[in-house]
């Protein structure tokens, strides 16, 4: 069984709460999905990346959603510390970046992307493009172009286990939603996604991706509304954590852990 603690939109560039916020371990894995504090000036990254760090003296190995090249050289040094200065080892920084994880010992994979988001509808794509803004150099169509190389790579790495090693369970972590119905989207079972959440989520019910039962979760970020239900069709969990906006996400809770246990 593993045991994973999963959480991501802690926001603490708002409340400046890097020093202070504590997520107490409670699992071997922590996943943070993205949305978490500001590398954008230096103060901020400073912060962000010593509470990266904590993080890191506490778990085995840290899931992580965010820019991907400042964790790279953040990573980098890290390891340079603990070779060249006898620095005690810290827990592995995997980045979620169309990547595969295998738990040791554990039937267990975890695969992770950003994910971003495709196209909206045919009639909103006027707006998409001229309202998208650049983020990391990336475009509205970047966006949608990386969208559709994530969403390959998961739906043909999720089919070669399935094909491969059968009785292997996997648990996709994503920034992004991959599911647009109401109920991943944190909404009553009545209400309708309005159109802005197409740059939240997008909807992969339709892949084999999500269609797997090797998949037994898949976690995300991004929307500011917390989820956790089983599909019936699939048997898998959908689940969200997000701490958003001060006093946004009443439900998020720090502490929560997800178990995922191989069916063999
Ligand atoms: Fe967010």
């Amino acid at each position: 069984m593993v045991k994973i603690q999963i959480m991501s939109d802690l926001h603490l560039e708002h409340d400046f709460l890097y020093k202070t916020f504590d997520i107490p371990p409670e699992a071997e894995y922590l996943a943070l999905l993205g949305d978490n504090g500001s590398f954008l000036h230096h103060r901020h990254r400073k912060e962000y990346l010593a509470f990266l760090k904590r993080q890191l003296e506490h778990f085995k190995a840290v899931f992580y959603e965010d820019a991907k090249e400042i964790l790279r050289a953040f990573k980098h040094d890290m390891e340079t510390a603990a070779a060249v200065e006898g620095d005690k080892p810290l827990g592995e920084l995997v980045i979620l970046d169309n990547s595969r994880f295998d738990i040791p010992d554990e039937n267990v994979t975890v695969l992770g992307a950003t994910l971003f988001t495709g196209a909206p509808a045919p009639e909103l794509l006027d707006e998409y493009y001229s309202t998208t803004r650049e983020v990391c150099g990336l475009d509205a169509h970047s966006h949608i172009q990386k969208h559709h190389e994530s969403a390959t790579y998961l739906t043909d790495t999720i089919n070669a286990i399935r094909y491969s090693d059968p009785s292997r369970a996997i648990i996709v972590l994503t920034h992004h939603g991959p599911c647009s119905k109401a109920i991943a989207l944190g909404l009553g079972r009545e209400d309708t996604p309005d159109e802005i959440s197409y740059r939240y989520t997008s909807d992969l019910t339709d892949t084999s991706a999500w269609k797997s039962t090797n998949v037994m979760l898949w976690a995300f970020g991004g929307t500011h509304f917390n989820c956790d239900y089983v599909e019936v069709s699939t048997l898998k969990r959908v689940y969200s954590n997000q701490r958003g906006y001060i006093g946004e996400c009443e439900d998020f809770d720090v502490g929560r852990i997800v178990d995922v246990t191989p069916p063999y």
